[in-house]
């Protein structure tokens, strides 16, 4: 924040919970439909403070986040230095696609009733102002499992390191305490994963499967999912902070995940996804997208709960 107060993050680093509810969606022109987006914005902290104050330990929290261009019709200047449109990458059969959506709500509880109240609210408040375009419901599966039976979020950040990786500091000052969010909705081919002996998909996460131990440098393979997405600048690591969920339709075959990346620069998002699809060097790919079929793919920026709060309609 330019006036020199610190600004007070969206719930971006949160504990995890058990449910989650995605939420993205275009948001219909006018500037009436701007207005009320705007003012809903000055409420969307109270909306789930209510819901968290009606059930104790329910973990209920609610992210809002824009996209480029519907952040200049919402919000106008200043805008966020490296806000952008989702950059698709093709490379051989992969294909990270850049799809619609002008706004996400990341919602997330211990319960799903907890976050389809605070979905419903959102519609309703939002009336005509919005159209959606995809809303996911994803829930926490055995140790913290995705579908594909691998513990996943292990090597997250978390507490201060988790802050400092996924929200924006000094570096720009109108946006401190925002933060980048790249989401993918992945479908899995789990009959041709699971023909896949275990050995091998270890090799390909780069972790063990039963009890998630990282592989030994000496036996993982440069293009294990884990050492892909490794990013590395001036001698650091730099990571971004997730928390995917699975979804799906046991009984119509459909098996997912829902990545969702938060970071103080969507820059290293990229930088994963390049080296995920393209490969590191280029080629040398993530033989989980061999298996895995990004349909969605969007970046949102959300902004601190400050700037919200002084939205004015
Ligand atoms: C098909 C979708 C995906 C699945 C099933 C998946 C699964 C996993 C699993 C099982 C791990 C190892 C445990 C852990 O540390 O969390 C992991 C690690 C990781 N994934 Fe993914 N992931 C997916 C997509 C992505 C994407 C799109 C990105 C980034 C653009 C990403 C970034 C990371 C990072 C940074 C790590 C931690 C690496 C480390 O520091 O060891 N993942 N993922």
């Amino acid at each position: 924040m330019s006036d020199g107060q610190r600004a007070i993050p969206q719930p971006v680093v949160t504990p995890l919970t058990r449910s989650a509810i995605f939420l993205v969606l275009a948001f219909n022109p006018g500037a009436e439909n701007a207005a009320t987006i705007r003012s809903f914005c000055r409420d969307l902290g109270a909306l789930s403070r209510s819901g968290g104050v009606r059930v104790p330990g329910g973990g209920l929290t609610c992210v809002a986040a824009f996209g480029s261009e519907a952040w200049d019709r919402i919000f106008g200047k200043p805008r966020p230095a490296e806000l952008h449109e989702f950059r698709e990458i093709r490379a051989g059969d992969r294909h990270a696609v850049s799809t619609p959506g002008d706004i996400l709500f990341h919602i997330r509880a211990e319960r799903m009733d907890l976050c389809f109240e605070v979905a419903a609210q959102i519609m309703a408040k939002l009336g005509p102002a919005v159209s959606t375009v995809d809303e996911v419901d994803g829930f926490r599966y055995f140790d913290g499992r995705d579908l594909i039976g691998f513990v996943d979020g292990t090597e997250n950040p978390r507490d201060q390191k988790a802050m400092e990786v996924a929200l924006i500091g000094d570096e720009d000052p109108d946006f401190t305490a925002g933060s980048y969010v790249v989401v993918q909705k992945y479908l899995h081919d789990l009959t041709r994963w699971n023909l896949v002996p275990t050995k091998e998909q270890e090799r390909m996460v780069g972790r063990t499967k039963s009890n998630d131990i990282e592989l030994d440098d000496s036996v993982k393979p440069t293009f294990a999912h884990n050492a892909l997405t490794k990013v590395v600048r001036d001698g650091n690591e730099v990571k971004i902070l997730r928390d995917n969920m699975p979804f799906g339709q046991a009984g119509r075959g459909e098996f997912g995940t829902y990545f969702i990346g938060y970071s103080r620069s969507p820059a290293t998002t990229e930088e994963m996804l390049q080296n995920m699809f393209v490969g590191k060097p280029p080629g040398n790919y993530d033989r989980l997208l061999d298996f895995s079929r990004a349909v969605t793919g969007n970046l949102f920026f959300a902004p601190s709960a400050s700037f919200l709060e002084k939205a004015t309609p």
